[in-house]
């Protein structure tokens, strides 16, 4: 856990995601998910809607889950084959825990629904970065599955959609770096246009 400002910065400075097929268990237990999951709560958060909610899918829901990706790939790609099919099944029981992030902004609202979507992403944000002060890793994926309407049946309500799912767990092996914006790249000064 972290207990001091360098470490905080450390882990800010070096944390980056795994991916996903590459994990290994175990996941947080219930009561570091609650904790992980409050963390990844305290988001900027304009109006004060929290619109984005965290689906988590239990080790003996994935069968079902993969049941659900493949009807779902039926759908999506009718010339899928064999193979396409046990990825789908691969990525329905990838190790440690899946949290799928709902972006659930509130229609007709006085804060635009980019303001709440830009909140999601903090939140989905926060929870890698929640997991990793855990000590864990973690991996935000979306591919044609967060796209699918069965699957964002199986999740979601009426105007929500799939923003991540998250899966958290340990590496298998060391996360290489890879490769970051220059700061020039990302970083200006503002210039006043001229009036
Ligand atoms: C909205 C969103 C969706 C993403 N979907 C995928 C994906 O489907 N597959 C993938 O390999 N990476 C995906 N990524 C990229 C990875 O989550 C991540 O950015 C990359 O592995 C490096 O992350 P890091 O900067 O935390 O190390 C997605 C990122 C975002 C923000």
């Amino acid at each position: 856990m972290l207990n001091d400002r360098s470490s905080a910065l450390s882990l800010l400075e070096t944390r980056r995601s795994a991916k996903p097929r590459e994990l290994v268990g175990p996941g947080p237990t219930t009561e570091e998910m609650a904790r992980i999951l409050t963390i990844a709560s305290r988001v900027p958060d304009h109006g004060k809607l929290h619109p984005w909610r965290f689906v988590t899918v239990a080790d003996d829901q994935r069968d079902a889950f993969g049941a659900l990706l493949r009807q779902a790939l039926v759908e999506h790609d009718p010339s899928a084959t064999i193979a396409h099919h046990e990825k789908e099944v691969e990525f329905a029981h990838y190790a440690g825990q899946l949290v799928v992030v709902v972006s659930a902004p509130v229609a007709e609202h006085k804060i635009p629904v980019w303001e709440q979507e830009l909140s999601c992403g903090a939140a989905a944000m926060n929870l890698l970065v929640a997991a990793h002060a855990f000590g864990f890793v973690a991996g935000w994926v979306t591919g044609w599955r967060a796209y699918s309407e069965r699957v964002r049946q199986a999740f979601c309500g009426p105007g929500e959609r799939i923003a991540a799912f998250v899966f958290i767990g340990h590496a298998s092996r060391v996360l290489e770096e890879r490769e970051r914006p220059s700061l020039a790249d990302v970083w200006t000064p503002w210039e006043p246009p001229a009036l």
